[in-house]
């Protein structure tokens, strides 16, 4: 029987902050996180060409903070992306500098990762103690890292299982697309079960929350790179603005703004889980960290009438 996983509302993704091509504001980024109250780190094996977990092991062992972390199994880095790593900084330096660039990569990224399969006993037993290596301590929450569930075996479910009774790991789940993420946690769970999924704005609460995984946690990712440029356009509608503007309680201006906004609905929407953000932008972090910090929660239709506001701008 494990406890609860309590941690932050809000979660840093690792994958965003590699994109920065130096150790020393990657190491910032991680900084300014933390100093605005996110105490949740998301890595995975694959992330950063293969380093990230390694980043946040060398920021673990440089400052003293009490973070949870969630690290994955089952999508190791290709052999492209771990030749790559060692000229990652320069690598990234030039997608910075060159959009048509980091298009052409965005379109191939598929060849940074395996391709996602079950993994077998050995590589999920391999693959946790290369973690904890570069971590430097065993993480909190193991995720299947977009398994297929049907794939999955029964000795790799006992496996994982096991991991978790025997206090490798404290929590076990899945992560990926909704069903691929809800179905992974059925098939693994037991008595909890952590659920890493994308943000659905469209989708009312009652739907989504159909598991019958008894789940400790759910962290959700995406709300930003999903939503945020479709909602950016109702900054033209003045009437809009203001309705929401007098419901919300805050300025809808700027692009940060709406940021803001976005992250508090999902904040206020489903209160207990943990949002995961991307960003390579200390300011960013700092300004989400103080938005969610200044929540006082909206009433319940409130953030009803704020949603149905929203709703034509909320698309996949
Ligand atoms: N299968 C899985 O488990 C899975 C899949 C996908 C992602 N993830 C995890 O989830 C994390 C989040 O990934 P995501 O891409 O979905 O992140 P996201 O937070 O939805 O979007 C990231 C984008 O939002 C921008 N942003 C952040 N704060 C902002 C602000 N205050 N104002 C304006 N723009 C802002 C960032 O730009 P700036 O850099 O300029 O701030 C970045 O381009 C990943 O890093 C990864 O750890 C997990």
């Amino acid at each position: 029987m494990t406890g609860p996983f309590s941690t932050s509302p809000l979660g840093l993704g690792l994958a965003t902050v590699m994109r920065l091509p130096g150790r020393t504001d990657q190491l910032r980024v991680l900084d300014a996180a933390y100093s605005s109250g996110f105490r949740h780190f998301d890595v995975a094996p694959s992330y950063g060409l293969g380093r990230a977990e390694e980043l946040l092991g060398r920021w673990l062992a440089s400052r003293s903070v009490d973070v949870t972390v969630a690290t994955k199994v089952g999508l190791p880095p290709s052999r492209v992306a771990k030749r790559l790593a060692r000229i990652q900084g320069p690598l990234r330096r030039g997608l910075t500098a060159s959009p048509r660039l980091r298009q052409w990569v965005k379109a191939r990224s598929a060849l940074a990762t395996a391709a996602p399969a079950a993994p077998s006993v050995g590589q999920i037993e391999d693959s946790l103690a290369a973690s904890v290596r570069e971590i430097g301590r065993s993480p909190d929450v193991l995720l299947l890292h977009e398994v297929p569930t049907d794939a999955l075996g029964d000795a790799e479910v006992s496996a994982l299982r096991r991991l978790r009774e025997e206090g490798l790991v404290s929590h076990i789940g899945a992560s990926g697309p909704s069903e691929v993420a809800e179905l992974g946690a059925m098939r693994l769970a037991t008595d909890s079960v952590v659920v890493q999924m994308p943000v659905d704005l469209r989708l009312d609460g009652a739907i989504d929350d159909g598991t019958k995984a008894p789940v400790v946690r759910r962290l959700r990712y995406g709300l930003l790179s999903r939503h945020l440029e479709p909602l950016v356009e109702c900054l033209q509608s003045a009437e809009l603005v203001r309705s929401v503007e007098s419901l919300a309680g805050l300025p809808l201006r700027t692009r940060t703004d709406v940021a803001n906004l976005l992250v508090l609905v999902a904040v206020n929407r489903w209160p207990g889980d943990t949002l995961l953000v991307g960003s390579t932008n200390e300011a960013n972090l700092r300004k989400l960290g103080a938005a969610v910090h200044a929540d006082e929660r909206w009433p319940t239709d409130t953030l009803a009438e704020i949603c149905r506001e929203l709703q034509p701008y909320f698309r996949p």
